[in-house]
């Protein structure tokens, strides 16, 4: 099995932007990378301009809580392993509430 996945990251910047629209990147993954993992190495390798929310990678903040494929999840909590089989991961910012940049 190839250990490279899509991750579709819904992007939206305000003033800039109408609405959300999505960003996909090709990434290498690991076993043990977490969906903020794989969001960080965007950030690092990809796209500085990324913006999301994590503060105790413990699921105890609740900060990086973030729309998966449909699902709501703690993004420091979801596996990419566990879409591997899918290949392709979509992630957006939780639909209850006003978008402020990107996933936050
Ligand atoms: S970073 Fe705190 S719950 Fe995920």
């Amino acid at each position: 099995m190839s250990n490279t996945i899509k991750l579709e990251v819904m992007r939206y910047r305000p003033g800039v932007d109408e609405k959300p629209w999505p960003q996909v990147f090709d990434i290498e993954w690991t076993q043990d990378m977490s969906i903020l993992d794989a969001l960080a190495l965007v950030k690092d390798d990809f796209e500085p301009e990324l913006a999301y929310r994590w503060s105790c990678r413990m699921e105890v903040c609740g900060s990086c809580g973030m729309v998966v494929n449909g699902e709501p999840k703690l993004a420091c909590s979801t596996f990419v392993r566990e879409y591997a089989s899918v290949g392709k991961i979509t992630v957006g910012a939780l639909d209850q509430f006003p978008i402020e940049k990107d996933l936050i």
